[in-house]
């Protein structure tokens, strides 16, 4: 997941340029000060642009994050046969999708492999056209991301799945039909794939335990504007009429939670205060107690919320990940990076992924304090970290290294930027703009 992806295979994107140099360089110390636009969420982004799969009439994505997922995503979507139309105004990228004519072919190994999100393509593609063929998919390696609950829900709906040699093969020559279905965890993934093959199946489909996260959320009002019929939006239990057919939409896609807690957390880690525009504390769920337990003010302003540490300073927490409405898993790692230096000491428990801890060996290299016993960090916080040149193993490891970057004191050097640019749109932009002292390098 490391090497920069050939530029022909994010043709696709005209948008998309590689940035310059495989480095980042943070000089820290700098106080983050200014306006912060909050892009779309990457999480919600993919599958929304893989619903338009589901119809032949446009589909219009507003509030498109540029970033390397995306571009990848659009690529396979060309490459099934999905015509794309691009365009930009003021606020962002937009994206109008056609998917008139689909053809489900196999699908590059090479695009699957880059990212998880791929596999909501088989929903989409057996509700459409009856077959569905694509490699295991990739992704960040932090745990063992089984697809065992995705096939399982769409053998349930008729489906015949098999997985051999590394490839999804799956079949439903007689269409899909409406099932009911436990997820044994809330999967994020299965609920997006289960709910992308039900709303062109035939009748009506039940999710238990679906996933309540803010995406799941977006991809629904999508969905429904297209036509389907959703019940159950944030309870737990998803029942979809299905049958189709669906028309075309014009959905603006939420803005992105996690780059919200994550800058929130710079902002305090420089003791400057930002302006996260279009961010809203309903995104956070239980991140926003979590964050203001630890020292981080969040105050509702006229265009989003701004954020500053508290008076009394940074403190440590005892946390645990949970699904949403718990604390996000993909906060854990900028929120672990911030409590380096906190007051105290902390007990951070990841429950979500068995490999979320990754960016630990990276912090340490910068003078953090950090000891994991099991699923649980223990952070004591020291007085300052020190700049280090060090790497990104993940999307969200990429994020919290560059904020430990900006609170240590000297230079920081982070490699792994594919990492940062695959989940974020700009971000190292829009943080040089809030005063941060950042640069790319090829060294
Ligand atoms: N799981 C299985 N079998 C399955 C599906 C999931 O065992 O068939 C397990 C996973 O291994 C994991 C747990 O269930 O232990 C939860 O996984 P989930 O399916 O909810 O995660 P996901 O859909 O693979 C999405 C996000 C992740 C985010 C998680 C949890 C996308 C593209 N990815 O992953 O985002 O951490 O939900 O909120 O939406 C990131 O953005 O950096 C990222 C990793």
């Amino acid at each position: 997941m490391n090497q920069s992806p050939d530029q022909s295979l994010l043709a696709a994107s005209p948008w998309w340029r590689p940035n310059p140099g495989t480095s980042l360089v943070i000089q820290g110390g700098a106080r983050l000060a200014g306006i912060y636009p909050i892009s779309g969420a990457k999480n919600a982004v993919l599958p929304l642009m893989v619903s338009a799969l589901l119809t032949p009439h446009f589909v219009t994505l507003h509030n498109v994050p540029a970033s390397l997922d995306v571009a990848v995503l659009s690529n396979l979507l060309q490459r099934l046969g999905v015509g794309l139309n691009w365009s930009t105004n003021g606020s962002g990228l937009s994206l109008t999708l056609c998917a008139d004519q689909v053809r489900p072919a196999r699908i590059d190994w090479d695009l699957v492999t880059r990212m998880r999100a791929s596999v909501l393509l088989l929903g989409a593609l057996l509700a459409r056209c009856g077959e569905a063929c694509l490699p295991m998919p990739g992704g960040d390696a932090i745990g063992l991301r089984g697809i065992d609950f995705h096939v399982a829900g769409l053998r349930a709906m008729g489906a015949a799945v098999e997985l051999t040699g590394g490839l999804i093969q799956a079949k439903a020559p007689r269409g899909l039909h409406g099932a009911v279905v436990t997820l044994p965890q809330p999967s994020v993934g299965a609920t997006e794939n289960l709910l992308l093959a039900a709303v062109l199946a035939s009748g009506r489909t039940v999710i238990h335990n679906a996933a309540r996260e803010p995406e799941i959320a977006d991809l629904v009002r999508c969905l429904t504007a297209m036509g389907a019929r959703i019940e159950g939006l944030e309870s737990g239990v998803l029942a979809i009429e299905g049958g189709g057919p669906l028309t075309g939409a014009v959905h603006t896609v939420m803005p992105d939670r996690v780059e919200l807690g994550t800058i929130a957390c710079a902002a305090a880690v420089t003791d400057g205060e930002v302006l996260l525009e279009h961010g809203r504390a309903d995104l956070l769920g239980a991140a926003g107690p979590v964050l203001a337990a630890a020292g981080v003010m969040l105050e509702e302003g006229e265009t989003g919320l701004i954020a500053r540490r508290s008076l009394t300073g940074l403190a440590g927490i005892d946390v645990q990940t949970r699904p949403f409405p718990g604390f996000a898993t993909d906060l854990q790692s900028p929120v672990m990076a911030m409590l380096t230096t906190a007051r105290g000491a902390s007990a951070i428990t990841e429950t979500i992924f068995e490999q979320r801890f990754r960016h630990v060996d990276e912090l340490r290299k910068m003078g953090a304090n950090i000891t994991v016993h099991g699923r649980t960090a223990w952070v004591r916080g020291v007085k300052c970290l020190e700049g280090a040149r060090v790497t990104a193993t993940d999307v969200r490891a990429a994020a919290a290294l560059v904020l430990a970057g900006l609170g240590a004191r000297g230079e920081t050097v982070l490699d792994g930027l594919d990492h940062l640019d695959r989940g974020y749109d700009r971000m190292a932009d829009k943080l040089v703009a809030c005063g941060a002292a950042i640069s790319r390098s090829a060294v």
